[in-house]
């Protein structure tokens, strides 16, 4: 088989499987994303959706159904997301018990294009390849999930979407940059249109990792910022997750017309994940009170 022929739905199972026992170590993480996503709800009737949810190890759960009337879980792995609801509810008080009725589990492929990808990986031809776009270039039908929402926000995921597609496409395969490029614009745009007018979007980005940069490690948090932008400019960064990149293509055409402002980068933290540790920044934009670009109703986007 190909490197790149393993089923992706199963490969993240996998992942998730491996770090479903982290709610201890990504504490400090859980409380750098609970605290940007609880700050953006709180108004009555306030909706979160989260893509990429998980294990939930990173959404301090309780605090969010206390911020938001309903929460919306989006993840491929159904079965990680039940686990993560039901671990954090298991210790919850009684009188608490009540806000786990705000939470629904959505289980989606965020791309549309998973199926098509694993084709594509065990047999690359160009009739999958021009499917694999075309599936790329279409917004996900994630409806169901419920959006838009006041907030909506990405949970790391980026980073593991472009990299099932990457593998898929065989590494120094012509093909790799051009649709890590879709995969890229495709999730950005899913996340602008399921953000309400007047809303909030926070794409939670994975840059690089303690294996080919543990000085992260050991670095005061004042100078994580620094570190940050020299792997950037050194290019040691994971592929498509420059986080100058990502407001780029965020502030330019077409989803520039979404926002109230420029997008801002927080200043990064580290995301400890037990075997090793991830640099994290977040990026927050403000969606216009007034619709916006005409694509955000569905239908091609690229
Ligand atoms: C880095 S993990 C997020 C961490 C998670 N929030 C937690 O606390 O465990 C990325 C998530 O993206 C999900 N994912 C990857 N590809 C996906 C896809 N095509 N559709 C939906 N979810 C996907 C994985 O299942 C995984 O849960």
């Amino acid at each position: 088989m190909r490197p790149g022929g393993v089923d992706p739905s199963a490969r993240q199972r996998f992942y998730n499987r491996s770090s479903e026992g982290s709610w201890v170590s990504f504490a400090a993480h859980r409380r750098e994303v609970t605290a940007r996503l609880a700050a953006a709800g709180g108004q009555p009737g306030a909706s979160l959706g989260v893509l990429g949810a998980g294990n939930c190890n990173d959404l301090d759960l309780l605090r969010l159904a206390e911020a938001y009337a309903s929460i919306h879980l989006l993840d491929i792995d159904a079965a990680a997301m039940q686990g993560g609801l039901a671990h954090q509810f298991a210790t919850a008080p009684a009188g608490a018990q009540g806000l786990r009725e705000r939470i629904r589990l959505v289980p989606c492929d965020l791309t549309g294009a998973l199926e098509v990808c694993h084709e594509y990986a065990v047999a690359p031809t160009s009739g999958n390849l021009g499917r694999l776009r075309g599936a790329l270039a279409l917004l996900p039908a994630v409806a169901a999930g419920g959006g838009p929402f006041t907030t909506v926000a990405s949970t790391c995921a980026l980073s593991q979407l472009v990299s099932i597609f990457r593998r898929a496409m065989g590494e120094g395969g012509a093909e790799l940059g051009p649709v890590g490029e879709l995969v890229r614009l495709q999730h950005l745009r899913t996340v602008a249109a399921l953000a309400a007018p007047g809303g909030t979007a926070i794409l939670f980005a994975d840059v690089v990792s303690s294996e080919t940069e543990p000085r992260m490690l050991d670095a005061p948090a004042a100078e994580l910022a620094a570190l940050m932008e020299r792997v950037c400019r050194e290019g040691g960064c994971f592929p498509g997750m420059n986080p100058a990149g990502l407001v780029r293509l965020l502030d330019g055409p077409p989803l520039k017309d979404c926002w109230a402002g420029a997008p801002e980068g927080s200043a990064p933290w580290v995301w400890d994940l037990g075997p090793r540790s991830y640099l994290v920044t977040a990026i927050t934009c403000r969606r216009k009170g007034d619709g916006g670009a005409d694509w955000l109703g569905g239908g091609r986007v690229g």
